[in-house]
């Protein structure tokens, strides 16, 4: 089957075996299959977050486990069940329409409600683990449900234990997130203080810093409509303090932000940006040039081409600031 329209990068590729579940029980039939047994196996969603170097020799598992369900309140909270195979942005809305706060500020991520765990997607000061109270996932090896705490998740900085430990290996089911019902606005992004004046916003809501967001992303963020991409290609590098410190010394405009007590946050779209590459482009694969963390595929680019331009990016900040950059996108070799 072809992989095209289920990347966001717009990749040309194949998967041997490629199956849609909407329930459990045929999600196990599926990989109960004769034919499929001893096949290497993915769980796909929206695509927003992978890049295909070549064609899949395996099974391709597309999530589409349906519906959001309110499970359980008390004083302070709500706690809303949403499955998998929601589409994230849409839970938002959701969320936002029923005044259950604390995902606003994570307004039109792209992908499903089942990968927001997988590398606990933030933006604007917000992260999954801020909002996460539990969620199940099928264990494809011993087949069972497991649930899993936010402890047991161990998230970080756009990780958690299925993107390492556990990759491959967990079907997230869905995902259940307590939500506030006395808002606490999280304006702590200049940014968003900025937008919220520009829309004259008189008194703060969930709804007005979701419009805030959704006006500052769609103002740099290519939309994968009209340009193949899958958000920021790299993380933010962290670096020591005593590192940063040299670092501004020899270049007194460079961008971080502490993180911690003892590392500072490095923004690697300005060591992109110096290094010349915003906005350069190389057949169909190129670097944006309203935003230098994300890598474009303007048509045909292969994925193999852009992760060629992604290794040449890390090979030149490594030379100009001694920084190793990290991927962010999952690549699918
Ligand atoms: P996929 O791309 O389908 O999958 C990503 C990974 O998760 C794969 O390894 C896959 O195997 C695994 N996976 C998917 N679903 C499941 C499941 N149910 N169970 C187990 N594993 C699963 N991310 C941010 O954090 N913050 C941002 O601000 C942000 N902005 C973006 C902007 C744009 C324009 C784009 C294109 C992407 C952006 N991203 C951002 C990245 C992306 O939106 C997120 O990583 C999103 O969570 C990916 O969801 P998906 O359903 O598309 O996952
Ligand atoms: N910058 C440049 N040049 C550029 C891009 C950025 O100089 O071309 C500098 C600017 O100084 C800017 C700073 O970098 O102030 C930060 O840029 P921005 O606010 O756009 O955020 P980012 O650090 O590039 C991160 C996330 C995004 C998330 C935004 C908002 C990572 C890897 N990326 O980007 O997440 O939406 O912050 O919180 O942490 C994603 O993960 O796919 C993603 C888009």
């Amino acid at each position: 089957i072809a992989l095209k329209p289920f990347n966001t990068f717009g990749i040309t590729a194949t998967a041997r075996y490629f199956s849609t579940f909407t329930a459990v029980d045929e999600l196990q039939s599926i990989i109960d299959a004769k034919q499929v047994q001893h096949t290497q196996r993915m769980v796909l969603g929206g695509g927003s977050n992978v890049l295909f170097t070549k064609d899949f020799d395996g099974l391709i598992l597309k999530n589409e486990l349906k519906g959001i369900e309110l499970v359980h309140e008390d004083n302070d909270w709500y706690y809303v069940k949403a499955q998998a195979g929601e589409n994230w942005h849409s839970f938002v809305l959701h969320c936002i329409a029923h005044n259950y706060a604390g995902v606003e500020n994570l307004s039109l991520i792209p992908g499903n409600v089942g990968a927001s765990p997988m590398q606990n997607i933030g933006a604007y000061g917000v992260e999954i683990k801020d909002v996460f109270h539990e969620l199940e996932a099928y264990n494809l090896h011993d087949r069972e449900v497991v649930h899993f705490s936010p402890g047991d998740c161990a998230f970080g900085y756009r990780e958690s234990v299925f993107k390492r430990k556990y990759k491959d290996q967990f079907v997230i089911l869905n995902v259940t997130f307590r939500l506030r019902k006395k808002p606490v606005f999280n304006t702590s992004y200049g940014a968003i203080e900025q937008e919220l004046e520009k829309m004259h916003v008189q008194s703060l809501s969930i709804q007005a810093i979701s419009s805030a967001v959704i006006n500052i992303r769609s103002s740099k963020l290519p939309d994968p409509k009209e340009i193949g991409n899958a958000g920021s290609f790299f993380k933010n590098p962290t670096v020591p303090n005593e590192q940063f410190t040299a670092l501004q010394q020899a270049f007194p405009a460079i961008v971080g932000y502490a993180f911690g007590a003892h590392d500072t946050k490095l923004a690697a779209g300005w060591l992109i940006e110096q290094c010349g590459w915003k906005g350069y482009r190389e057949g169909d694969a190129g670097c944006h040039a309203k935003q230098a963390l994300v890598l474009v595929n303007y048509g045909n680019a292969t994925g193999g081409e852009i992760y060629d331009l992604s290794s040449k990016i890390v090979a030149s900040v490594k030379e100009r600031f001694g920084v190793g950059l990290e991927r962010e996108v999952n690549i699918i070799a």
